[in-house]
């Protein structure tokens, strides 16, 4: 199999697993991050996906190489300031809205040529359970994700017969940097964490494998009869 994945954000956490996965899988990756994820054996190309013109030479440089994109998981995400909307500053509503609203969508624009082109492809953004219930002090990230469910659906509706499926995943708390960062600027650490399981039925946060794990799926022909929809991997949060 010499498919490949574009994934975005896969130098750590739920992203850095999934390429691991997606490896093991013979999938062919590129990764498109700030930073370097230290993988071997994948492409990389370093830079912001807010950038519009950085996505488009690095899409143009994947089409004159010739990689067969099947797959593109838009991962990629950051998290709001932990602070009231009131006291947020125009740069921290705009940043949150430029990486996980349209990053993914100049990304998914600039690469469905490419899978047109090929006639059958999968792209699987990441949302948040957030994106559908909200959350205490996070109208801003709350607003990116659940701007990506009608985003997803519509594209599933658009290019359903032209071989292109979509989906949106809806992860719980996962145990990534991303959180990490959270837990160490909030005055109790441990109760940080107690309190972030505790939204879960299963009294826990995922492992970012157990997301990778549902993301490798919808990539793959095993989920050929499912588009436009949202999938919680949340651990019961959502069902409470
Ligand atoms: N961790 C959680 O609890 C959780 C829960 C629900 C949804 N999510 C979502 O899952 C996705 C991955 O989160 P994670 O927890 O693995 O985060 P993480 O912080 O561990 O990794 C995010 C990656 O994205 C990269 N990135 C950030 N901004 C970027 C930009 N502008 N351009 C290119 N790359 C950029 C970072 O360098 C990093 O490698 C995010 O969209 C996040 O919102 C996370």
């Amino acid at each position: 199999m010499n498919e490949t994945i574009v994934v975005t954000g896969g130098s750590s956490g739920i992203g850095y697993s999934l390429i691991k996965m997606l490896l093991s899988k013979g999938y062919r990756v590129i990764n498109i991050d700030l930073k370097p994820s230290g993988i071997e054996n994948i492409t990389e190309f370093l830079g912001d996906i807010s950038q519009y013109q950085f996505l488009k030479n690095a899409i143009k440089s994947i089409e004159s190489d010739g990689y067969y994109v099947y797959g593109l998981v838009n991962n990629a995400g950051i998290s709001q300031r932990s602070d009231f909307l009131y006291n947020l500053k125009e740069d921290d509503i705009n940043k949150v809205i430029q990486v996980n609203l349209l990053g993914t969508i100049y990304l998914t624009s600039l690469i469905l040529p490419l899978m047109l082109k090929n006639g059958k492809g999968s792209i699987v953004n990441v949302a948040s359970v957030i994106g559908k219930v909200g959350a205490y002090n996070n109208e801003v990230y709350a607003a990116s994700k659940s701007s990506l469910i009608g985003f997803t659906k519509s594209l599933a509706i658009t290019y359903a017969t032209k071989g292109i499926r979509a989906n949106v995943i809806l992860p719980g708390y996962v145990e990534t940097p991303l959180i990490e960062k959270a837990a160490k600027s909030s005055p109790d650490e441990s109760a940080f964490y107690k309190e972030l399981a505790s939204r879960h039925a299963m009294q826990r946060i995922a492992r970012p494998e157990e997301i990778a794990r549902v993301i490798e799926f919808l990539l793959s022909d095993d989920s050929s009869f499912i588009t436009g929809s949202e999938i919680p991997v949340d651990g019961g949060y959502l069902a409470r």
